[in-house]
């Protein structure tokens, strides 16, 4: 049982960014361990490599050197097409800019990650309705994201990153453009998420908002700080 625990583990991952002297290394040996049912918090100051961090844990990039397994996989070395597949069937992702897909219906958007799924798995429908009837927006379904509030785009988009029944839910800054009360709303929804024993993981800069989770991993200057 082991190995299927242990939902995210990076070793001594570093990032670097240009060449020669304008080289950097944005990560410089982060070890990160994450177990099925946990919920982290990623925090760290501007500029300390949240993002890049994501980026790798997300399959968006690679890591310039060490591992990175993802459900027991290793993903490290994976071309950039593998590597979609693996995002798109395996991580539900939360933006803080939302990213729904502006033409399309509520319902069509939370269907949207199995677009390149051929064929369609069956009930796709039924069960991203019934996503949506569980973020409290069944009665919503036709409408466009332009016609909801913050709060009801952040919900959508919550829906979405469940309808693969991901192993990872992976948040970057989920209130940050939400006010107190309706930011409230998706804390409690990501963590009757996290009740129900799914595996999330948050990026903030926000020390409220890292406090809902059950561990805090602190970053600074591309390294690990004290985790809580
Ligand atoms: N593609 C890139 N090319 C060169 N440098 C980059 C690249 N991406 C990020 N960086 C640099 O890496 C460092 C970390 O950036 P990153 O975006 O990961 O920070 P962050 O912690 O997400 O910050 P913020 O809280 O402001 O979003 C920054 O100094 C940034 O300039
Ligand atoms: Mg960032």
């Amino acid at each position: 049982m082991s190995e299927t625990e242990s939902v995210l583990e990076l070793r001594a991952v570093t990032k670097c960014f240009g060449e020669g002297d304008a080289r950097i290394e944005v990560l410089k040996g982060l070890d990160v361990h994450v177990t099925r049912g946990e919920f982290v918090a990623i925090m760290g100051p501007s500029g300390s490599g949240k993002s890049t961090l994501l980026n790798i844990i997300g399959c968006l990039d690679h890591p310039t050197t060490g591992a990175y397994f993802l459900d027991g996989e290793d993903v490290g070395k994976l071309s950039d097409n593998r590597l979609s597949t693996i995002r798109n069937e395996r991580i539900g992702f939360v933006f803080q800019s939302f990213n729904l897909v502006s033409q399309l219906t509520v319902l069509e958007n939370v269907e949207v990650p199995f677009v390149y799924r051929r064929p369609h798995p069956s009930g796709v429908r039924e069960r991203c309705r019934a996503l949506l009837d569980s973020v409290g927006l069944g009665h919503r379904l036709k409408h466009l994201p332009s016609q909801l509030s913050g709060g009801e785009r952040q919900r959508v988009a919550i829906a979405r990153a469940l309808a693969n029944d991901p192993v990872l839910i992976l948040a970057d800054e989920p209130t940050g453009n939400l006010d107190t009360e309706t930011g409230e709303d998706v804390l409690r929804l990501l963590e009757g998420l996290h009740a129900e024993g799914r595996t999330i993981v948050m990026i903030t800069h926000d020390a409220d908002v890292a406090a809902r989770a059950n561990r805090c991993i602190h970053i600074q200057d591309g390294r690990i700080g004290e985790a809580a």
